[in-house]
Parts: structure tokens; C-alpha cells; sequence
């Protein structure tokens, strides 16, 4: 959702605020805007609809902006048009107060309603100034910012991370509720945002703040308090990255140079977690004794969620034992039944998904054992699930997931391997050709990318198509899940993802002359059947063409190297990935930051 940034120290707030906006683009890109602390302690906003470069082409054309504090924010709607009068920084109607805000206040129109019997008005549409109007009313009321802000966080229902100028104090205050805030300390600097990459390239040392935290920032450090303003500890991690990953790198989108950084992701991910040729997750605490649970139930959403049903097959096959898939939206209000010695593994990109944090919590509430395989270090459902198990794909900046879900698949397969062997379903040289055959993907992975000219190729000549259905059968349907998502999210293009068997049920009658019909076959066992289903679209006038080993391919069909058919998904998704991209490309679209979406979804 939105991004947040803040800063404060000796330099000019104005560049790295900008800085630090553009790296977290991605967050949110429907308008944006920044507020400085002048000098003489007035406080100036500028705001822009649309992208961060018309913010950046607003401030260069203004005033210059001098002061050494300040706060910045990129939107995603929530409330609200993507108007400038909506745009962040929003300030409180005599501007003792300015906010910078991610999340959504559930309680805002009552608490709206409170200030316009005080004679409160308001200028925008957002929850966020309802924010800004009730700490001015406060400290109005003789309250401090801290007792402002701790009264705010007993009132507010909803999610928000807050950063905040208040009209005579130098500081910056932070308040926090189910939307991810850090603090980066420099030298005689600190910085402010919601996610560790906005920074990276300027302190490696970073406060992650707790849940129900508030925060007040100078120059030379944070000072951290719980709601009610007694000073609590704060969480620092030691970041290692160098914040390359988060550049461009000449690469005309990040979506591709991601995309081309799925073997190192998955390699990383495996060597993690493969220690003597067996998966061993001990440095974590997830011992046998967990794996050996009787019933496994994923929870997560978007493309983690079609990882997690990549997971389910693989593991299901693995150790035998039932899988259970759920959309964690889905999961979090249904009243979920869990035995007693069930797990539960959230799967997780950023580890700050509202709905998959709710669902991690909710099973933690009925007493399940909790995984969290995760990708942010440091991110709410590593800290608070029972095992942070990380996939280790780097900083992922495109939108639309890439290598990020790759890694996600080879944390799944760990896993799987790892219950197998704790039930003593694979003998030693079962789970040694397993885990060689994991080893290999790396290798593999990069032997398809090398054949990406192909897909552009095909992605060229397509690039109008209206109508693209993907069909599949286990593993490979869930393979299509990823692949039709992809090609929605960044080409704009219509995708059904069918389980091959289901299409005859109905959604066939969509088959005409101009439909594309993707047939993914690398599962032998239904390679054939799924044919056949391919075979009935084309009849109807259907273009069929496959993603297949060199058995079942149809003619122009894309041939993977031969794999473990169990971990097939992690190639058989490159070429539908590329060609999601490259339609994209071709459509002129900006792949990296499509249109409505908005990478970290902390909103339900
Ligand atoms: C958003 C992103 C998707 C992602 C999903 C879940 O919708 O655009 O790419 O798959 O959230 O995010 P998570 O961080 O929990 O994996």
C-alpha cells in the first residue's frame, strides 16, 4: 500500500525524501507528496497527482525547500479519489499538525462526525485528515504530541502507520498498528519509511517498530514507547544488503531483471535451508517434532497463494499427509476448524499482507504451530510467527511478483522434503535424489531464461490477443493460477486459469476463433488428458500452444529441460512469467507499477 518516508538531520530534507519515494514506488503510485520543516519552523507541503516525476517536476519548479526534516508518501487510494486534494501530506484546519499515513481508519466518519461538532471542516475525502484534525484537537486541549497520539491509538479502529509533524516541535512522531514502519539510524541523521529499501543505500541499521508502538524522532536517535507512553525496546536489525538490488541497473524494468534473478533466488533459498543433503530448518526451531504434524494448512494470498497450492501437490505427494490450501481473506473470517497438532504456513512476500498477518494471528489464537515463509526480514510474520522460515530472494521492487514467488516455490519443496522426512516416507536415497534434483534447478532455470527470445517472439505476435484461458492439471494447473495472474496484472489482458478437467463444465462456451488456450504439460501422469482438453479448444477455434517437456509439446510450443516432474512449476512459470511481460512491453504498458495495484497490500 502506500509508502512513508521521513527524515531528519543536517542535510536537505528535499533529495532523499524523493530518494527514499522513488524506491518505494512501488507501494503505491496514484499520487504523492512531501512536507518540510522550514528554518523558521513553518512547515511547507507540496503534493501531485499521479506519479512520483510529477511531485519531483511540482518541487523543482517551486520555492526551493530547505529545511533538514521532513516527511514523504506515495498513495494507493483507500479513501477517496486520487485527487491532490486526497494526496498525502494532509494537514489539520489551523495546520498545527501534519500526517503522512498508511492503513485505513475503520471508526473515521465517527470520529469525523466528533470533529465537525467542534467546528472542524475538512478538505478531502481521506481518513487521514480526520487523523490530522483529531491530534490537533488534543493538543488544543493542552495534551503533549506523545498523549495526542496514545489517546489517537485508543480511539482509532483500523490499521495505520503514522508519521508526523507537529507546528513547534523539531521532532518527527511515529505511531503504529498493523502497518509496517522502520527507523534507520545514520549519523547524526535518521531516516524513516515503511520499508527497509527506501534506505539501504544510506544506513545498513534499522529499528523495525513494534505493533501499538509510537516513536519520536530527532536527529540523533528514536525513543520508543508503547500506547500509553511508557518507553518500550524496539527491535534492530543489521541489514547486509547494499541496496543494489533495489536499482535498475540498466535493465528497462525491474520486472525482467527480476525475473532473470529467479535461479539466484531459489539457489539462495535452497542453500539455506539444505544442510548434508537433508532439509534441516533447526536453525529455526521448526524440528520434527513440528513436521511431523497431521494436517497442513497454507494460508496466503496472490501469487504466494498459487505457490502455496504448488506446495499443497508437492507436499501432499511428499509425506502423505492432507494439505489444505486457503485464502488467508477467506480463512481469516470463516471460523476455521485446525486439529490440535496442526501447522499452519503463511507464505508471504512481504510478510505485511493484511489479510495473511490476520490469518497467521487467528491460527496462533486457536493454538496452531505457525511458519511464516517469508521474504522481508525483520517484517510483521516473520517476528510473529512460530518459524520465520526465509525465502531469500533479495529486495523485489516490480509489482507484480517474479522471483520472489520462485523462491517461494523452493521454500515449499524444503518443506515438503522436510515432513517427508520427518515421517520417514523417503528412504535416504529417495531424499538424496530429491535433493539433488532441487540442487540442479538453479541450472535449469537458467538454461529456460536463456531462451527468452522465444517467448518475445511469440509475446510479439500475440500482443493483441483479448482472451487467453491456461489450463493445466495438478501442478500445473496451479503453474496457470501464477501465469494468469501475471498476464492480468501486467498486460491488461483477460486470463482464466482452468483446471484443464473443469473447462468442458462451462467456461468452454468461451472458446471461439482468436481465444489463445496455454496448455501446461509436465505432469505424465496427465499430460495426455489435458491434451486432449486442448485438443477440444481448438476444434472450437481455439490457438492452442503449450509449455511442455519434448513428449507432449504441440508444435511452437515452449520445451523445458527434463526435471523432477514434482518441481517442474519452477520452470514450466518462466515462460508464462516472460510472456506476461513482454505482451506488457509490447502493450506499452509500465510493467513495474500497473495500474491499480500496489505491491504490499496492508489493507483488507
Ligand atoms: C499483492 C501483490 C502480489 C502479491 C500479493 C501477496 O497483491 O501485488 O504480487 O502476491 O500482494 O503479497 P505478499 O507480500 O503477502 O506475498
Amino acid at each position: 500500500m502506500c509508502g512513508i518516508v521521513g527524515y531528519i538531520g543536517k542535510k536537505r530534507a528535499v533529495p532523499i525524501l524523493l530518494e527514499g519515494m522513488r524506491k518505494l514506488e512501488y507501494r503505491g503510485y496514484d499520487s504523492a507528496g512531501i512536507a518540510v520543516r522550514g528554518a523558521d519552523g513553518n512547515i511547507a507541503v507540496v503534493k501531485a497527482c499521479g506519479k512520483l516525476a510529477n511531485l519531483e517536476a511540482r518541487v523543482e519548479q517551486g520555492a526551493p525547500l530547505e529545511g533538514g526534516c521532513g516527511v514523504g508518501h506515495t498513495r494507493w487510494a483507500t479513501h477517496g479519489e486520487p485527487t491532490e486534494a486526497n494526496a498525502h501530506p494532509h494537514r489539520s484546519m489551523r495546520g498545527a499538525v501534519t500526517v503522512v499515513h498508511n492503513g485505513i481508519l475503520e471508526n473515521y466518519r465517527e470520529m469525523r462526525e466528533e470533529l465537525r461538532a467542534k467546528g472542524y471542516t475538512f478538505l478531502s475525502d481521506t481518513d487521514t485528515e480526520v487523523a490530522a484534525d483529531f491530534l490537533e484537537d488534543l493538543l488544543l486541549q493542552g495534551l503533549s504530541p506523545l498523549r495526542a497520539i496514545s489517546r489517537f491509538m485508543h480511539t482509532a479502529r483500523g490499521s495505520y502507520a503514522l508519521a508526523i509533524l507537529f507546528e513547534g516541535h523539531g521532532t518527527i512522531f511515529l505511531a503504529r498498528k498493523d502497518s509496517p514502519l522502520v527507523v534507520g539510524k545514520g549519523e547524526g541523521e535518521m531516516f524513516i519509511a515503511s520499508d527497509v529499501p527506501a534506505f539501504l543505500s544510506r544506513t545498513k541499521e534499522f529499528y523495525c517498530m513494534g505493533n501499538m508502538q509510537m516513536a519520536e524522532v530527532s536527529a540523533e536517535g528514536a525513543a520508543f514507547y508503547d500506547a500509553e507512553g511508557v518507553p518500550a525496546s524496539c527491535e534492530r536489525i543489521l541489514e547486509t544488503g547494499d541496496g543494489a538490488a533495489a536499482e535498475k541497473e540498466g535493465f528497462e524494468h525491474f520486472m525482467i531483471k527480476e525475473i532473470g534473478e529467479e535461479p539466484r533466488a531459489v539457489e539462495n533459498t535452497l542453500h539455506a535451508y539444505l544442510k548434508d543433503g537433508k532439509p534441516d530448518f533447526s536453525e529455526i526451531g521448526l524440528t520434527g517434532e513440528f513436521l511431523r504434524a497431521d494436517e497442513v494448512v497454507a494460508v496466503a494470498c496472490g501469487s504466494a497463494y498459487h505457490a502455496a497450492v504448488v506446495f499443497q501437490y508437492v507436499a501432499e505427494k511428499l509425506a502423505r499427509v492432507p494439505v489444505r490450501t486457503e485464502l488467508a481473506s477467506e480463512f481469516r473470517y470463516r471460523d476455521p476448524i485446525l486439529k490440535k497438532n496442526t501447522l499452519v504456513v503463511a507464505v508471504s512476500q512481504s510478510g505485511e499482507t493484511a489479510d495473511t498477518l490476520a490469518a497467521l494471528r487467528e491460527a496462533k489464537a486457536r493454538g496452531a504451530k505457525t511458519v511464516a515463509v517469508v521474504n522481508v526480514r525483520g517484517s510483521s510474520a516473520a517476528r510473529e510467527a512460530d518459524f520465520p522460515l526465509y525465502t531469500c530472494a533479495g529486495p523485489e521492487i516490480a509489482v507484480a511478483t517474479t522471483k520472489a514467488y520462485g523462491a517461494q516455490l523452493a521454500a515449499g519443496y524444503l518443506l515438503a522434503l522436510g515432513m517427508a522426512h520427518a515421517w520417514g516416507r523417503l528412504s535416504d536415497s529417495e531424499l538424496s535424489r530429491y535433493t539433488e534434483e532441487l540442487l540442479a534447478l538453479p541450472a535449469k532455470m537458467e538454461s529456460v531464461l536463456s531462451r527468452a527470445e522465444e517467448v518475445r517472439t511469440f509475446a510479439k505476435a500475440h500482443a493483441s490477443v483479448r482472451d487467453v484461458f491456461m489450463i493445466g492439471r495438478g501442478i500445473d494447473y496451479a503453474v496457470c493460477l501464477e501465469g494468469a495472474l501475471k498476464l492480468k496484472e501486467v498486460a491488461y489482458v483477460h486470463t482464466e486459469a482452468y483446471a484443464a478437467g473443469e473447462l468442458k463444465h462451462g467456461a468452454i462456451s468461451l472458446i471461439e476463433n482468436g481465444v489463445l488456450v496455454v496448455g501446461v504439460l509436465t505432469q505424465s501422469g496427465v499430460a495426455a488428458k489435458t491434451r486432449s482438453n486442448l485438443e477440444e479448444t481448438k476444434a472450437r477455434g481455439g490457438k492452442a500452444v503449450t509449455v511442455s517437456f519434448a513428449e507432449e509439446g504441440e508444435e511452437g510450443g515452449f520445451l523445458l529441460p527434463p526435471v523432477e516432474e514434482l518441481f517442474a512449476a519452477s520452470l514450466s512459470v518462466l515462460p508464462l512469467q516472460l510472456f506476461a511481460y513482454y505482451v506488457g512491453v509490447e502493450r506499452g504498458l509500465d510493467t513495474d507499477k500497473p495500474r491499480n495495484l500496489a505491491k504490499s497490500v496492508t489493507v483488507e
